[in-house]
């Protein structure tokens, strides 16, 4: 499947090899670098290292983690692109997950004012939602991709294949993502997606998944690409996801994005109950196909006022107000809605009793 957006051209395939060495022709001459972390260079370079355009290609390698997405990596890309010859012609190979691609598009966006980058994601989270929408960037100073820009890759090539080596938990943190992405669409979708066994999918039936939900995800980046209005249907789910994520960072309990962003839906599910009128039957079957997919996170009193805290800090939150994004229906999306604190604390306590 090859999908022209305005910005990038998106194949999703298992035949990553044909397609590669197709874009590589037009690259000949040009100096090819490729950014990987242990885990792609061992899992997933070997899939494409003996195309032609890669074989001679420099492997930048990374060390993989959040706290490895930072200007010291960004100053090893750049100096690397700079010692070896790298000019405006050049082009960067982002081979890995969220933090490769959102660090390596920074880093050649930036590199001589910019040059050609190509994401190819290999975790589900990636390959739905980091690899496409053109927004890059390193943390700084403790806070999360506090430096960046929008820009987008040339290329983006997905294939499902590379999830084989990833654990469930990684798969499970792409699918909240994706039904993300049903949810502020249609309910068709919604339907669709969850008539699938996520953990027994095939990696064909998965790579048109994938498809339908990066088309999906580019009808909003497409609208509006610097999230000023409705991209912000995207953040769906997040004002309570990023706020339980970071809650749990650093502890025994430790949870990936994508199943912050489920209980963040649950959550963001009522308020649009009660703030926007969606259908208290519809909310309720998907929290039950939610809770059922994703363990409850055990919450106690003490916790609500961390998370009301975090909430607060969130960066969507424009002044005092805590915007959310929410929904009146499947597809039917309220972005910037002021939710009082005294709904957010009934929520948790609706939450806390489920
Ligand atoms: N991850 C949401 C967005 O790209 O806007």
């Amino acid at each position: 499947m090859k999908l022209d957006t305005k910005f990038s051209t998106i194949y999703i395939s298992s035949e990553i090899q044909k397609i590669l060495t197709e874009i590589l022709q037009n690259f000949k001459n040009r100096k090819i670098f490729v950014i990987v972390d242990e885990n792609t260079k061992t899992n997933c370079l070997p899939v494409i290292k003996n195309i032609e355009g890669i074989k001679n290609s420099k492997i930048i390698e990374l060390e993989s983690g959040e706290s490895n997405k930072g200007i010291k990596s960004l100053e090893k890309v750049w100096s690397s692109l700079t010692e070896n010859g790298a000019d405006r012609s050049s082009m960067l190979i982002n081979l890995g997950g969220g933090i490769i691609g959102d660090l390596g598009g920074f880093a050649a966006s930036t590199f001589k004012r910019g040059i050609d980058f190509i994401n190819i994601p290999t975790t589900l989270l990636s390959q739905v939602d980091a690899s496409i929408g053109g927004k890059t960037g390193v943390n700084f100073l403790g806070l999360k991709n506090e430096l960046g820009v929008f820009n987008h890759p040339k290329y983006v090539i997905i294939d499902s294949s590379f999830n084989r080596t990833l654990k469930k938990e990684h798969i499970s943190s792409g699918w909240a993502e994706m039904l993300k992405h049903a949810l502020i669409f249609n309910e068709k979708d919604w339907d669709n997606l969850i008539s699938n066994n996520i953990k027994q999918i095939g990696f064909k039936e998965l790579n048109l998944l994938i498809a339908r939900s990066v088309s999906i995800k580019n009808h909003f980046v497409e609208k509006d690409p610097f999230e000023k209005d409705i991209r912000k249907a995207l953040n769906f789910g997040h004002t309570f996801g990023h706020a339980f994520e970071s809650l749990f960072m650093n502890t025994t309990n430790e949870i990936s994005h994508g199943e912050a962003v489920a209980h963040g839906m649950i959550c963001e599910l009522y308020l649009s109950g009660s703030f926007c009128d969606f259908s208290t039957n519809k909310i309720d079957t998907m929290v039950s196909y939610l809770l059922k997919t994703y363990n409850k996170l055990k919450l106690n009193d003490a916790d609500f006022e961390k998370i009301i805290d975090l909430i607060g800090h969130d960066k969507k939150n424009e002044g005092l107000n805590i915007n959310f994004t929410l929904l009146e229906d499947f597809g039917k999306i309220k972005i910037n809605q002021n939710c009082k604190r005294e709904l957010l604390i009934e929520t948790l306590n609706w939450y806390k009793n489920l």
